[in-house]
C-alpha cells in the first residue's frame, strides 16, 4: 500500500487536509464546510454572498474548527483562481477541493429558456467546475503533491431532466468532465469523483418547489426512502470521497439520492 497517512494527523476523517468548498455559504456546501472542519480539516469557504459565508466561518471558528471564507464568482476565472490560490495564501498547501457550487434553471420546457439564462447555467455549472479544478490540479501538483476532487452533480444527470434541461445537461456534462479528469490525473495520484444528489433541502430546492408547486412531495413520492435528504447527508458522503479511506475510487459518479435512480 502506498502512502496514505502522510497528512493524517488526528482523528478526523479529513485531519490535516486542508480543503476547498465553493457553494460554502448555504445548502450542501455549507453543511460540507461544517463537517469538514469537525472532521479536522481547515476549509476556506467561497461563494457570492459574503454574509453567509461569514456566518458560517463563525460557527464553525466557534466550535473550535479551523475556517476563512473568500467570496468568489464561478462564473470569472479570474476569480475562481484566486480563491483557490487563497488556500494556499492562508494555510500553505492544497490536498482536497469540494465545487459543490450551481444555480438552477427557471423550470420549464428548453425552448422557453432565454439564451442569457443558458450561457448563465453554463457558465456556473460546467465552466465554473472546469476553471476550478483546473486550478486546484495545480495547487495541489505545487504542495500537497496529491489529492482528491469531488464535483457536484445531481441524479437529475442520469436521465431526462424536462423541467430542468439545461441545468441538466450540464450536470452530465459535468459527469464527462469527471471522469476525463479522473484518467488525466490519477497518475499523479489525484482522484476526481462526483457525487450526485437526489432531492435535497436547501433553497435551491425550495426555489424550484415554489415556482412548481408539489415539487418536492412529486419527488419523495419517487424515493424509496419516501424523503428528502438533508444537505450534511450529501456532505457525509463528499467527505468520505474525498478522505484517503476512499484511496482506491476514482472516476465515479456516487448517486445520494435515496434511491431515486435506482427504482
Ligand atoms: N438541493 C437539491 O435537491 C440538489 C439536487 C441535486 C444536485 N444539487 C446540487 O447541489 C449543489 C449545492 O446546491 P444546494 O442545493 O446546496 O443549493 P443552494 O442552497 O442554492 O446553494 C448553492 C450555493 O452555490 C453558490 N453559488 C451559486 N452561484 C454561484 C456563483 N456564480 N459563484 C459562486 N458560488 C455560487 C451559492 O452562493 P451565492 O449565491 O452566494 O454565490 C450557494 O452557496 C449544486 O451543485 C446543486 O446543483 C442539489
Amino acid at each position: 500500500m502506498n502512502d496514505m497517512t502522510s497528512t493524517d494527523s488526528g482523528a478526523g476523517l479529513l485531519s490535516g487536509k486542508v480543503a476547498l468548498v465553493t457553494g460554502a455559504g448555504r445548502g450542501i456546501g455549507a453543511a460540507a464546510a461544517r463537517l469538514f472542519a469537525r472532521e479536522g480539516a481547515r476549509v476556506l469557504l467561497a461563494s457570492r454572498t459574503e454574509t453567509e459565508l461569514r456566518g458560517v466561518v463563525e460557527d464553525i471558528r466557534s466550535l473550535g474548527g479551523v475556517a476563512d471564507y473568500v467570496v468568489c464568482d464561478l462564473g470569472e476565472g479570474g476569480s475562481v483562481r484566486e480563491a483557490v490560490a487563497a488556500a494556499v495564501d492562508l494555510y500553505g498547501r492544497l490536498d482536497v477541493a469540494f465545487n459543490n457550487a450551481a444555480t438552477g434553471q427557471p423550470p420549464g420546457p428548453m425552448d422557453e429558456l432565454g439564451e442569457d439564462d443558458f450561457d448563465q447555467v453554463c457558465a456556473v455549472n460546467l465552466k465554473g467546475p472546469w476553471l476550478a479544478m483546473n486550478a486546484e490540479i495545480a495547487a495541489i501538483r505545487a504542495t500537497s503533491k496529491r489529492g482528491a476532487i469531488v464535483n457536484t452533480s445531481s441524479v437529475g444527470s442520469l436521465m431526462a431532466n424536462p423541467d430542468l434541461p439545461v441545468y441538466g445537461a450540464t450536470k452530465r456534462a459535468l459527469n464527462s468532465l469527471t471522469a476525463s479528469a479522473a484518467v488525466t490525473y490519477g497518475p499523479e495520484n489525484i482522484r476526481i469523483n462526483a457525487v450526485a444528489p437526489g432531492t435535497t433541502l436547501t433553497e435551491m430546492l425550495r426555489e424550484w418547489d415554489d415556482r412548481s408547486p408539489g415539487t418536492i412531495a412529486h419527488l419523495n413520492s419517487q424515493t424509496p426512502l419516501g424523503r428528502a435528504a438533508e444537505p450534511e447527508e450529501v456532505a457525509q458522503a463528499a467527505a468520505w470521497l474525498l478522505s484517503d479511506r476512499a484511496s482506491y475510487v476514482t472516476g465515479t459518479v456516487l448517486r445520494v439520492d435515496g434511491g431515486m435512480w435506482a427504482a
